[in-house]
């Protein structure tokens, strides 16, 4: 495939499975250097090893996006590693399930440090490094939110995540209008239902087959299916928002 990556820094945060794992194989393909990032620090080992033996660059780094302090640090050892960070895909999540009469306050907090906390101060952080590493000033950056399509429908039972992915999207809207003409691109990515880890085990039940009749296509969404978005949002495809003035 073109390498239209080539050169391009990428770090995914939640690499260690499902969409994140997915994304940082996409990047690779496309010829970025990849840093996959997760707690589970042996599987985005694996991954960076598995990246590494089809011909591609990657580094596996140990991050938690619940401790934003610790985010910052983890950057700038991408960027000892890699050199400039141009692509930040914001995919950690979790699904913070439970009926609202049921939820704790912990259950509510741990949902919204992951989803809303971890993707301010991750794309914070890189927004730091993209400004002073020229990356936006050449206006390639790029900040990938992975959204949901609860950001914009209620997923019954979910009232923690469904608010928090609301909440990734407005965050979406409001970066991209700080720093979109300053040369980092801010876009969100809103799935549908895919089969990972977040929902494994639901789709087999009466209330998950339930469900999937009421899908228009009356099944769940294919990983694959996201590809050609997602490629556009990290890629060249954005164009260039910068004031003319200053490319
Ligand atoms: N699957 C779907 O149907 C669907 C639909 C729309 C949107 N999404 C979104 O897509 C993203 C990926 O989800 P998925 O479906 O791939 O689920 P998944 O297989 O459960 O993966 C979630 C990832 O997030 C990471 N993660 C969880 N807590 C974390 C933390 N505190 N710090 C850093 N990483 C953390 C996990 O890694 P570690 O546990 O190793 O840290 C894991 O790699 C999520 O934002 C999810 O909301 C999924």
């Amino acid at each position: 495939m073109d390498q239209f990556l080539s050169g391009q820094t990428a770090v995914i945060t939640g690499a260690s499975g499902g969409l994140g794992a997915h994304f940082a194989r996409l990047l690779a393909k496309a010829g970025a250097q990849v840093a996959v990032t997760a707690r589970r620090l042996d599987r985005v080992e694996r991954l960076a090893g598995e990246i590494a033996a089809t011909g591609g660059r990657a580094m596996a780094l140990g991050l938690g996006v619940a401790d934003a302090a610790s985010i910052a640090q983890v950057f700038d050892e991408i960027e000892a590693g890699f050199g400039p960070i141009s692509i930040l895909v914001n995919n950690a999540g979790i699904g913070g399930e439970g009926l609202a009469l049921d939820l704790s306050i912990e259950d509510w907090d741990r949902t919204f440090d992951v989803n809303v906390r971890g993707v301010f101060f991750a794309a914070q952080a890189a927004a730091r490094l993209m400004f002073a590493n020229d990356t936006a000033a050449q206006g390639q950056a790029r900040i990938v939110n992975i959204a949901s399509v609860a950001s914009h429908t209620v997923l019954p039972g979910l009232s923690a995540y469904n608010a928090s992915k609301a909440a990734v999207a407005m965050l979406t809207k409001s970066l991209a209008r700080e720093w979109t003409r300053k040369g980092i691109a801010v876009n969100a990515l809103a799935p549908g239902y895919i089969l990972t880890d977040i929902n494994a085990g639901w789709w087999e039940t009466d209330g998950g087959q339930k469900q999937l009749k009421g899908f228009p296509r009356r099944r769940l969404m294919q990983a694959d299916e996201l590809n050609e978005a997602f490629y556009l949002l990290c890629g060249p495809g954005q164009g260039d928002f910068r004031h003319p003035a200053n490319r």
